[in-house]
């Protein structure tokens, strides 16, 4: 073991002390000290010395050999991590307990047939991971199991296993021996991290950690984590739903707007290709309080179907409630309805869902919104085969979204017989549509059409 000097300091203001405090003597913040190594033993001869150092390069002597992105064999995977995984990069997977995460990895590694992969488990035994791997009905000559927790065997093994991918599940239960705090402290995620990254960047490995989110939706040890990988996706989804996304939050390689959608089943998650298809449900078109929405996530057109529920207040004070969507957003909806349109809703209970459990974060579903509300308010339903893109701004007026073209086209795909859109602006080309589109500014103007 390396001999390590170590310090506590807080997290807020930079103060040390040489044992934990629980509030900080010079700014007053709780909670914030963290254990960090302050001095390593060194083997006696600066590097810079000897000249070990890395040297300087132009860009053209840099090989470009190595930066092709390596296929993960699954397609939602591939277009989150922006093609593929990049040789060398570390690739953090965060995500609520249960939801599926060590199910996409482990199939992940069990898919990749060509490749060298090293699968550590910290959480679980060998036996557990076998009984997953036959679970999703999988094998893979070229992937090896670790149960460890030590940062150091892991990567004494990865040395000699010489892995093309390596996994670690989770980087919470991984420790060094070189700091004491506890597994899952700030202080050992930081430096476990940083020692796993070191072992990327020499071997050109990339390395896939899995991270837990805590109950507030943050990466368990905090920020630090972020800063130190390339990559970091969430995996999300309601747990008592079947779908899951997959969005990157952070990306060196690719774009941030890029979406996942799988779907878990009996024997693991399967890709999604065709949201659209599976998030609506044409048995409920015709009921009141259903609308669908032509959203777009990432950079993909997805349908949904949206439902409210509005019904006399029980009690004193009514009740808004929303799933997959903005409850502040939900509660200025309703403001504007109230006040632009002059329906009365302030002693209504509201409930609003997003079918499947997805949260949606497009402004251009407040049109759908409101309209399932009114819809549910009324009890009239709204035509079949119809669908709604538009922002709703505080005046009550209906404002342009963005992508508007690629909304209704993937309407008129699904054989959508209108769309209602806002005004659009110039440079957008409708007359290519064969989809009856309804454009309007106001929302007063658009309930007198759509009931
Ligand atoms: P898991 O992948 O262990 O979640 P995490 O690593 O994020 O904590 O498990 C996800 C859940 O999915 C678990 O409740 C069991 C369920 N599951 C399935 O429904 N089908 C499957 O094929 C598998 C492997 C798990
Ligand atoms: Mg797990």
């Amino acid at each position: 073991m390396a001999k390590v000097k170590t310090s506590f300091f807080c997290q807020n203001c930079g103060a040390q002390s040489p044992k934990w405090v629980g509030k900080c003597n010079s700014c007053g913040e709780w909670n914030t000290f963290v254990e960090e190594i302050v001095e390593r033993e060194s083997s006696g001869v600066a590097s810079f010395l000897t000249g070990t150092g890395n040297q300087p390069k132009l860009l053209h002597e840099v090989s470009s050999e190595n930066t092709e992105h390596i296929d993960t064999c699954n397609h939602e995977l591939n277009r989150v991590l922006g093609g593929g995984l990049v040789p060398g990069s570390m690739v953090l997977i965060g995500g609520e307990p249960g939801i599926g995460k060590s199910t996409l990895v482990l199939q992940l590694a069990l898919d990749l047939k060509n490749k060298k992969i090293l699968y550590v488990s910290g959480e679980e035994s060998i036996q557990q991971i076998k009984i997953r791997a036959q679970r999703l009905q999988k094998e893979n000559q070229n992937c090896y199991f670790l149960s460890e927790t030590s940062l150091e065997h892991i990567l004494a093994q990865s040395k000699q296993v010489a892995p093309d991918l390596l996994v670690i599940d989770s980087i919470q239960t991984v420790s060094t021996e070189s700091i004491e705090s506890s597994p899952g402290s700030v202080g050992q995620i930081r430096e476990c991290t940083n020692g796993i990254l070191k072992y990327a960047k020499e071997n050109n490995v990339p390395v896939i950690l899995i991270g837990h989110i805590t109950k507030e939706g943050s990466l368990a040890g905090p920020k630090v984590l972020e800063h130190i990988v390339d990559t970091v996706l969430q995996f999300e989804g309601e747990n008592q739903y079947m779908y899951r996304i997959l969005r990157a939050i952070k990306n060196r390689f690719g774009s941030t707007s890029e979406l996942g959608i799988f779907e878990m089943g009996n024997s693991g998650l399967r890709e999604v290709s065709n949201p659209s298809e599976l998030l609506i449900n044409r048995a409920h078109e015709g009921l009141s309080g259903t609308a669908i929405a032509a959203a777009i996530e990432g950079i993909r057109p997805l349908l949904i179907e949206i439902q409210a529920l509005v019904s006399t207040a029980a009690y004193g004070t009514p009740q808004r409630s929303s799933t997959g969507f903005d409850l502040r957003r939900l509660n200025m909806l309703l403001a504007v309805l109230e006040k632009r349109a002059g329906f009365k809703l302030a002693t209504k209970d509201v409930f609003l869902n997003i079918a499947g459990g997805i949260r949606v974060d497009d402004p251009a579903i407040d049109l759908t919104v409101i309209t399932a509300i009114l819809s549910s308010n009324f009890d009239l339903p709204i035509r079949k085969n119809v669908c709604f893109a538009g922002e709703v701004g505080l005046s009550g007026e209906i404002r342009a979204v963005n992508r508007l073209e690629q909304r209704i086209a993937e309407a008129e795909k699904l054989g959508f017989d209108s769309i209602f859109i806002p005004k659009a602006g110039k440079g957008i080309n409708l007359q290519k549509f064969k989809i009856e589109i309804l454009q309007f500014d106001r929302v007063e103007l658009f309930f007198r059409h759509v009931f």
